[in-house]
């Protein structure tokens, strides 16, 4: 049933806003605005109904005109993650237009514990969220867990590493959750009728230690999978050998070092709250992955 409001989606050209624009056409929504740097990658969904517009947060004056006339609006945290300070400026840009604009309600993508973590771009997240609490907005801040959309990546070079799954997050959990299901979770805080203000933590249906992700992958592959636990000092030695740039050395081994300390291992209810369906479980996930 359509809500009868405006809702608009920001970036969405990317993965997620592509797919939470496809999740309210589905049910039914009509008045859908879609704005991102690139209209013509979504002259698909301008042809079924959706308002595509021009809008870039690095361009404040692409705003007012973009966000004229939605009641709320789905702020996709950008992926402008290499100088520290651009992007919580872009989304404190985005923020304001919404608030000069008379947007109602704000749906924020965080990260988990993104105050209590060593994640190196959580205090984007952070930044981020004091700057909806100080605002006037009503919001939705979905602090969505690592992706398991990765998975199948890391447990293919695994295997290529013969078998070995190599990690830091020692005996720590990470409650991995699919991009579907954060697009379902976002399309439903979009579309809900709640005005107040809320945290939400989108995880998956239970946390996984690398010990069950190696048992998970070994069962799904066919092939041995095993945990091997290094200390952050190997891996960080081991990626940059590998030849990974040193932001995303620190990046990755910051996200281990994050679930080594149970910042992310925390499960909840709220992607079926939302949504009315729980969250796919990671075993099942990753043994679509495998069949497509
Ligand atoms: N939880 C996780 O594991 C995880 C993993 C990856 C990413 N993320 C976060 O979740 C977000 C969405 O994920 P995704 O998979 O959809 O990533 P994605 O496909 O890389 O999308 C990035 C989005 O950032 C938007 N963007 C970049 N610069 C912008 C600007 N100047 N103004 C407005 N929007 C801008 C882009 O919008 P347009 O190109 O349409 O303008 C694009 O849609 C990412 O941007 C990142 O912050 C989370």
């Amino acid at each position: 049933m359509p809500t009868g409001q405006t809702l608009l989606v920001t970036g969405a050209s990317g993965h997620l806003g592509r797919r939470v624009l496809e999740l309210l056409l589905e049910t039914g929504e009509t008045q859908v605005i879609a704005t991102t740097r690139t209209p013509d990658k979504l002259a698909d969904f301008a042809a079924r109904g959706v308002s595509v517009r021009y809008a870039s947060f690095d361009e404040p004056a692409s705003l007012p005109s973009a966000f004229a006339g939605a009641t709320r609006l789905l702020l996709i945290s950008t992926d402008a993650v290499g100088a520290p300070g651009h992007r919580p400026q872009q989304h404190r840009t985005a923020l304001e237009a919404a608030a000069a604009a008379q947007i109602k309600h704000v749906v924020y993508t965080s990260l988990t514990s993104p105050f209590d973590t060593p994640v190196t771009i959580a205090p984007d997240h952070a930044e981020t969220e004091t700057a909806l609490e100080a605002s006037s907005l009503g919001y939705t801040i979905l602090r969505n867990n690592l992706y398991a959309d990765g998975l199948p990546q890391t447990l293919a070079q695994a295997r290529a590493l013969g078998g070995k799954l190599f990690s830091a997050v020692g005996d720590g959990k990470i409650a991995y959750v699919t991009r579907e299901d954060c697009a379902r979770a976002a399309a439903a805080a979009l579309a809900a009728s709640f005005d107040g203000r809320r945290i939400l933590d989108i995880s998956g249906p239970e946390a996984l230690s690398h010990t069950d992700l190696a048992v998970i992958g070994t069962a799904v592959s066919g092939e041995p999978i095993q945990y091997v636990p290094l200390t952050q000092e190997a891996l960080s030695q081991q990626l940059t050998q590998a030849g990974i740039p040193e932001p995303f050395v620190q990046l990755i081994v910051s996200f281990d070092a994050a679930a080594a300390h149970g910042k992310l291992s925390s499960v909840s209810t709220a992607v079926e709250d939302l949504t009315g369906q729980p969250p796919m479980r990671i075993a099942d996930f990753l043994a679509q992955q495998v069949r497509s």
